[in-house]
C-alpha cells in the first residue's frame, strides 16, 4: 500500500511496496533518478547521503544515473550483452571463487567466505587481476550501509575518515571504473544475500527435492529500495494527492519481490533502468545451487 509523507519544508515523499504500483510509477516519464539537492530538509539530507557515498569523480554510480544521462543506455546495453555471452560461455566456473561459493552454499566452507568470493568473481568480470579480501568486502558493506545509518554514525564515519578510506580502497581495486565499482561495492550485496539464503536452504532437509524455480523464488534477493524523484507535477492513482516536482518516490522493491518468485521484478526487468546483469546472475546462482547439491550428495554417498 502507498504511504505519503508530506510536511512542507521538511519532507515530501511517497513510498510504495506493491509490485503493480512500483511498475506504474517507474514507467511514468515524469519520474526519474536525480541526486542534485532539492525538496524539503529531509529530502535533501537523504540525497546528500547518497552523494557522499555513491558519487565518484563527480559522477553518480551507474544505478543512480538519470534516464537521459549521456551514454547510460548504450553502456548498460553493452554490459548486458557482454554478461549474457559470459552467462552462456560459463568460463567463470573456472574462477577459484566459484568453487568457494559452491562450498559455502553446500555448508562445507564458512558463510563469511561468500562476501569476498562473490566480490572477487564480479570484479574479475571487469579486470582479470581484481583482488578481493575481507578488507575490500568490509569496505563495500560500509559503503552500501552508509545511506541508511543514523545521522551520528554517518558523521562519525565521515569525520574519522572511515567512509573516505572505504571509497578509496574500492575505487583502487576497481581501477575507478564506474561499472566495476557498482558491481563490487553495491550490487555484490544482493548476490551475497541470495547465496546466504541458498546456504540456509541447502542445510534444510527438503533442499534436494526443490525445483530450481522454487529455490530462486525463495532465495533471490532484490535491492531494498530504489529512489526516484518527481520532475513535473503528476497525478497518479498510486498517490492520494498530486505529486509535485522534487518529491521523492521510494520503491520498496525487496518487500514487493520477497517470496513472490518474480524474477523480472527483482531486476526491474521491464524498466528503462533494468539490470543488465539479470541473465548472468541467474545463471551464476543456478550453477552454484546445482553444484552445491552435487557436492552434498557426494559427501553423503562417501
Ligand atoms: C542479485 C544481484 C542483482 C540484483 C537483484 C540487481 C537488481 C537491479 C535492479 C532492481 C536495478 C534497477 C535499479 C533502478 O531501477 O534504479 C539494477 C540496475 C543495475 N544493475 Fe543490477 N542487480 C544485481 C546485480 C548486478 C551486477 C552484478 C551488476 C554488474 C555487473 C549490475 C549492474 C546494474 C546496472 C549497471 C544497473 C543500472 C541500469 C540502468 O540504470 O541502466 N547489477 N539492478
Amino acid at each position: 500500500m502507498a504511504r505519503r509523507l508530506s510536511i512542507p519544508g521538511l519532507v515530501n515523499l511517497l513510498e510504495v511496496s506493491d509490485a503493480r504500483e512500483i511498475r506504474e510509477l517507474d514507467a511514468e516519464p515524469g519520474i526519474d533518478r536525480h541526486l542534485a539537492p532539492a525538496g524539503g530538509l529531509i529530502n535533501r539530507l537523504r540525497l546528500a547521503r547518497l552523494r557522499q557515498a555513491l558519487v565518484f569523480d563527480d559522477q553518480p554510480l551507474p544505478a543512480l544515473l538519470p534516464r537521459e544521462a549521456q551514454g547510460r543506455e548504450s553502456r548498460h546495453a553493452e554490459l548486458g550483452q557482454r554478461l549474457d555471452e559470459r552467462a552462456e560461455a560459463t568460463a567463470w566456473r573456472q574462477d577459484p571463487a566459484f568453487k568457494t561459493l559452491v562450498e559455502a552454499v553446500a555448508g562445507q566452507a564458512e558463510g563469511e567466505a561468500l562476501g569476498p568470493a562473490a566480490q572477487g568473481l564480479l570484479g574479475r568480470l571487469f579486470h582479470d587481476e581484481y583482488h578481493a579480501d575481507q578488507e575490500s568486502y568490509a569496505a563495500a558493506r560500509l559503503l552500501n550501509a552508509y545511506p541508511r545509518i543514523n545521522v551520528l554514525r554517518a558523521l562519525g564515519q565521515r569525520v574519522s575518515g572511515r567512509l573516505g578510506r572505504a571509497r578509496r580502497l574500492l575505487a583502487e581495486r576497481a581501477r575507478a571504473e564506474p561499472l566495476a565499482l557498482h558491481a563490487t561495492g553495491i550490487a555484490v550485496h544482493n548476490l551475497v544475500a541470495s547465496l546466504a539464503a541458498m546456504r540456509e536452504l541447502a542445510a534444510s532437509p527438503q533442499a534436494h527435492g526443490l525445483s530450481l524455480a522454487a529455490v530462486m523464488g525463495r532465495t533471490l534477493s532484490a535491492p531494498e529500495t530504489l529512489l526516484r524523484r518527481v520532475r513535473r507535477p503528476l497525478s497518479t492513482p498510486c498517490a492520494p494527492r498530486r505529486l509535485e516536482p522534487d518529491d521523492l518516490v521510494v520503491l520498496r522493491l525487496a518487500d514487493a519481490a520477497r517470496g513472490s518468485g518474480d524474477r523480472e521484478l527483482a531486476f526491474m526487468g521491464q524498466s528503462w533502468a533494468r539490470c543488465p546483469a539479470q541473465s548472468f546472475i541467474l545463471a551464476l546462482l543456478a550453477a552454484v545451487w546445482e553444484q552445491a547439491m552435487t557436492v552434498q550428495q557426494g559427501g553423503r554417498g562417501a
